[in-house]
């Protein structure tokens, strides 16, 4: 079992001694270790599970820190920095030889990312590093925003979380990254797409699944519970599947037991909340299947959408 707590004393001093700390941040809890160790950055890799080709992201206090880290910043992701950090956004830059390659896994751009969260901040401000944080759960399962989630799967292969409470967002953070200085969206996540593009104008997205994906978030299977989820109309679903199923709708009720609504009133930022929570209570349930369906295509809908699609990729 892992420790649980507060204390900020206690996660420098592991993090200083090169062992991991789990996070909090805003949008998911984080596995934590010294960016610029090649001993806590291996760590990493073990504790997931995660195969070496998919790189991490670096997280800093602020936009000074990160210069420390990267060759150049384009205009459009000053703008973005500006507006959005701290915030649930990545931003990712040409990389400084000072991060090491196993972080970018050999690529010449890393993520950075400066995450809206008080305890972590005040962590990140006193540490003399940055810290590499990928999700704080095994490599293809859902992310953990709950310390409960990180206890249940790392708990025994890490020293210590940081207890910050549950994560405000729920899902990941949206990754914009450059190409010819056009911005370009690799994965969608906390930051809408809407805010985006109202800051720096149309950006292209790049999130579809392909066999060699530039980042494993593009899997076409990924972010996926251990039980099998099928997508479409649960009216119709139910009609079809009717033993031994679970129901994760959006906003309406559905009348049947082993039911999750995301969102009674229908908000998408309260649904992506919830979200991987659920996900993971139908796994611990007595089901065999989860029925669910898509959320209005707007805002956070575009994130959980991307999620689900992945969780019912087989
Ligand atoms: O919200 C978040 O981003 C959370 C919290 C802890 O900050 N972190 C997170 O990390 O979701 P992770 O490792 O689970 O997902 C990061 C994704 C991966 O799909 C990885 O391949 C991609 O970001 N990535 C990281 N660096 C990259 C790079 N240089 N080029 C392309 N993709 C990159
Ligand atoms: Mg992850």
């Amino acid at each position: 079992m892992a420790a649980t707590g507060t204390d900020i004393g206690k996660a420098i001093k592991l993090l200083t001694n090169d062992e991991l700390v789990a996070i909090p941040t805003e949008t998911v809890y984080g596995l934590a270790g010294n960016a610029l160790s090649r001993e806590a950055v291996t760590k990493i890799f073990s504790v997931k599970n995660r195969p070496q080709f998919d790189p991490l992201i670096v997280h800093v206090p602020n936009l000074e820190k990160a210069k420390d880290y990267v060759l150049e910043i384009p205009e459009a992701a000053k703008k973005l920095a500006d507006k959005f950090w701290p915030g649930p956004l990545t931003l990712l830059l040409k990389k400084k030889p000072i991060i090491p390659d196993l972080v970018t896994a050999g690529l010449d751009t890393v993520g950075i990312r400066c995450p809206d969260h008080s305890l972590t901040r005040q962590l990140l401000k006193e540490l003399p590093f940055p810290l590499a944080a990928p999700s704080a759960n095994p490599f293809g399962y859902v992310s953990p925003t709950k310390p409960a989630h990180v206890e249940e799967q790392l708990g025994h292969k890490i020293p210590y979380i940081l207890d910050g409470g549950p994560c405000p967002v729920g899902i990941e953070s949206t990754i914009v990254g450059f190409e010819n200085d056009k911005p370009v969206v690799y994965r969608l996540g906390g930051l809408s797409l809407e805010d985006i593009e109202a800051t720096i104008g149309t950006v292209t997205l790049m999130t579809h699944s392909t066999s060699n994906p530039k980042s494993p978030g593009q899997l076409k299977s990924h972010y996926a519970p251990v039980k099998k989820v099928i997508l479409g109309s649960i009216e119709a679903l139910l009609k079809i599947h009717k033993t031994n199923v679970g129901v994760l709708s959006f906003q309406n009720d559905f009348d049947t037991a082993n039911q999750i609504i995301l969102s009674p009133s229908g908000k998408l930022d309260e649904a992506a909340q919830h979200l991987f929570e659920a996900l993971r209570a139908f796994d611990r349930m007595d089901v065999e299947v989860v029925l669910t369906e898509l959320v209005p295509d707007q805002g956070l809908g575009r994130a959980i959408n991307d999620r689900l699609r992945r969780a019912a990729a087989v």
